[in-house]
């Protein structure tokens, strides 16, 4: 791994570093919040009061997760007051020229994933592994505060994986060999936005620009295959574990990656 010129709170930031910075800061941020978002319209699936109060303790930490990321935002003169207000007057179809929403936390690609409690639990048994592995590199990013951050939500996230692990094997205890069945059908669809969460691979001709600005930056700092490699490894013990089968050839879709938009989108600043 190289190494990278690291930038603490209160340094100045060089002008492109910092419009790269923020880009994928607001992709994280606004993301964990619009993610809050879906994981709360879950809760209609709850199936017992244990499983209602765990989603619900995930829903607070994902909004936890958004807060702690915009405060190193507001701290860079990013007006994230009026990224809230955006995400919690439009939840449904906040405005993409105002907040950084990753298409797979956009309500009508998440809504076509959920029929029911399963696909609760699997979500954050299949998907989950995949942002652990992604947000989980910025713990040993350039900039040291959002590293900082990135450490405690690094941890609760392994938490959210644990929870899905969990409410998959409640589901089988309840409900049986039929529940095992009904799941393991549907692991593919999942990993499949496992799979693509964190772009393309940086080497060959559908590779992203974005990626080489990021990397060289250290703001991104595992390549795309290493997060894959990642991925695989948290995932399949997992599914071991709940007497499920990984599937082979699962082409990935990378529509729903955490997104390599132009570093000079628009970020509004403070008035
Ligand atoms: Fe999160």
């Amino acid at each position: 791994m190289p190494q990278w010129k690291t930038y603490d709170k209160g340094d100045a930031l060089p002008e492109d570093y910092k419009k790269a910075l923020l880009n994928l800061m607001a992709f994280q941020a606004d993301s964990e919040y619009a993610g809050a978002q879906r994981v709360a319209e879950n809760m209609r699936f709850a199936p017992r009061p244990e499983e209602a109060y765990r989603l619900s303790k995930k829903v607070m930490e994902e909004m936890g997760h958004a807060y702690y990321v915009w405060s190193l935002m507001a701290d860079l003169g990013v007006d994230v007051d009026a990224r809230l207000q955006e995400l919690v007057a439009h939840p449904d179809n906040p405005d993409p020229k105002k907040v950084k929403v990753i298409n797979g936390f956009r309500r009508e690609n998440w809504s076509t994933w959920f029929d029911d409690w399963y696909d609760v639990g699997l979500f954050s048994t299949v998907v989950t592994p995949a942002a652990v592995a992604f947000l989980g590199q910025y713990r040993e990013c350039s900039y040291l505060p959002w590293a900082r951050v990135n450490v405690r939500i690094h941890k609760e996230e392994h938490g959210h994986l644990a929870f899905g692990v969990w409410a998959t094997k409640r589901n089988i205890e309840f409900d049986g060999d039929k529940a095992r069945e009904i799941l393991q059908s549907r692991v593919p669809k999942f990993m499949r936005v496992g799979l693509g969460f964190y772009g393309r691979p940086s080497a060959g001709d559908k590779k992203s620009e974005m990626f080489d600005i990021y990397y060289e930056y250290g703001i991104k700092v595992r390549k795309p295959e290493e997060l894959q490699q990642e991925y695989m490894e948290l995932l399949e013990p997992r599914l071991k574990e709940l007497g499920l089968e990984l599937p082979q050839g699962v082409e990935a879709d990378y529509e729903m990656r955490m997104g390599y938009e132009a570093a000079d989108a628009p970020l509004a600043a403070h008035a």
